[in-house]
């Protein structure tokens, strides 16, 4: 064929629709509505410098952050994986780096949804996005940090507005910089749905687009079909359920207790390995708590869903108690906050543990429980206050 006739045949097929025929990946996405925001934005892992945003679209999306100090949003972060931009995905996951401390930020979310790849060309459609929203760096070594702190809410999202509307609020403003749930959101997670009516809209109804949330695994967050995907719709420091980080004045842990029976117990069909995660976890905390940050910091809080004492005698309670304990009796802990037995308590250092204790309550009425702490640079103040507004109990710690 020579190469003039060549183009031509080209052309003909290309006129005739041939190559319209070649198949197209995912072309009219299943679902005929148009693409939307199905839950989000959220804030996640908010740093002096950096915080990670969430959401979920109902299509397969590209999607970005327009983001700004001030007024302004003159910036873009997307997101990459291996020289990839993450696209064609529905759960968006963008961090924003080098943002300036202690500093005011405007945002807004965008999603193009990707109509397929015919071949190597990928067809947009429509982008969708979000009103423009705001959220505040907190300031490098800060002088005050205040968060609250529910758990054992299983599948009871009326908590979630219930504690936080009658005793989140000081006057008219929120009384938190960030929200802490301290494990048992859920019963069991089953699906997406569960997780975003259950936890991720209620708290998106009420803070979650402007104000961070950090969600502790709790022993039954690892039960149920969806727990190997939790995961995926949060951000935590090294992608992991056990890490440090600074707010204010305070130095926090954050450890993962795991389930509550052994690994071999019947319930959790062979698919689980906590002994050996949780005595991973100590050979992290043993280089944590010998770390400069970790000591100079003027308070360390651990935060632990399973409380290795006060909580019965089943095995991950024991186990954390014989993995962890030695440990953080070394490291100068200032205060301990758990939940999941389900009864509020507050106790005071004794010859096991070193410091306070404080386990939270739930999930029925008249047990359900929020706790206020608050911190400046000389002392720490803790509060326990029941759902009918109650004040259980309260702690004031100076700085060592
Ligand atoms: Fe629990």
């Amino acid at each position: 064929m020579k190469l003039s006739n060549r183009r031509t045949f080209l052309e003909n097929i290309s006129k005739a629709g041939a190559l319209g025929l070649l198949p197209t990946m995912g072309l009219a996405q299943d679902n005929p509505e148009p693409n939307k925001i199905v839950v989000g934005p959220y804030l996640q892992n908010l740093t002096p410098d950096s915080v990670t945003i969430v959401w979920i679209s109902s299509k397969k999306s590209l999607s970005w952050v327009e983001y700004g100090e001030g007024r302004y949003t003159s910036k873009k972060a997307l997101a990459y994986n291996n020289g990839l931009i993450e696209a064609n995905n529905c759960i968006h996951k963008i961090t924003l780096k080098n943002l300036k401390p202690g500093t005011a930020h405007r945002y807004r979310i965008v999603s193009t949804e990707i109509l397929g790849f015919k071949g190597s060309r990928v067809e947009f459609g429509e982008s969708i996005e979000s009103p423009l929203l705001s959220f505040s760096t907190p300031e490098l070594r800060g002088e005050e940090v205040k968060l609250v702190i529910l758990n054992d809410i299983h599948d009871r999202p009326q908590i979630i507005p219930q504690l936080l509307y009658r005793h989140g609020y000081k006057g008219n403003e929120k009384d938190y910089d960030f929200v802490v749930f301290n494990g048992d959101c859920f019963d069991w997670v089953s699906s997406e749905q569960q997780m975003i009516d259950h936890l991720l809209q209620p708290c998106i109804d009420i803070f979650a687009s402007e104000t961070p949330f950090l969600l502790i695994q709790g022993n039954h967050e690892c039960r149920g079909g969806f727990s190997r995907h939790i995961p995926e719709y949060f951000a935590y420091p090294e992608n992991k359920y056990y890490f440090s980080f600074r707010q204010g004045p305070i130095h926090f842990l954050v450890l993962d207790s795991g389930e509550d029976k052994p690994d071999d117990n019947v319930e959790y069909g062979g698919l689980v390995a906590f002994d050996q995660y949780r005595e991973t976890q100590a050979e992290w905390l043993k280089k944590e708590i010998e770390k400069e940050e970790f000591k100079q910091a003027p308070f360390r809080v651990l935060l632990i869903h399973i409380s290795p004492y006060h909580s019965g005698d089943w095995h991950g309670t024991l186990h954390c108690r014989e993995v962890f304990g030695p440990i953080l009796n070394k490291a100068g802990i200032d205060l301990q906050i758990s939940g999941h037995t389900h009864r509020y308590m507050m106790h005071e250092a004794d010859e096991n543990h070193n410091y306070p204790i404080v386990i939270g309550g739930g999930p029925l009425e008249g047990k359900r429980t929020l706790t206020k702490l608050k911190a400046d640079s000389k002392k720490m103040y803790l509060e326990m206050i029941r759902d009918d507004g109650e004040k259980l109990g309260h702690l004031e710690i100076a700085a060592s």
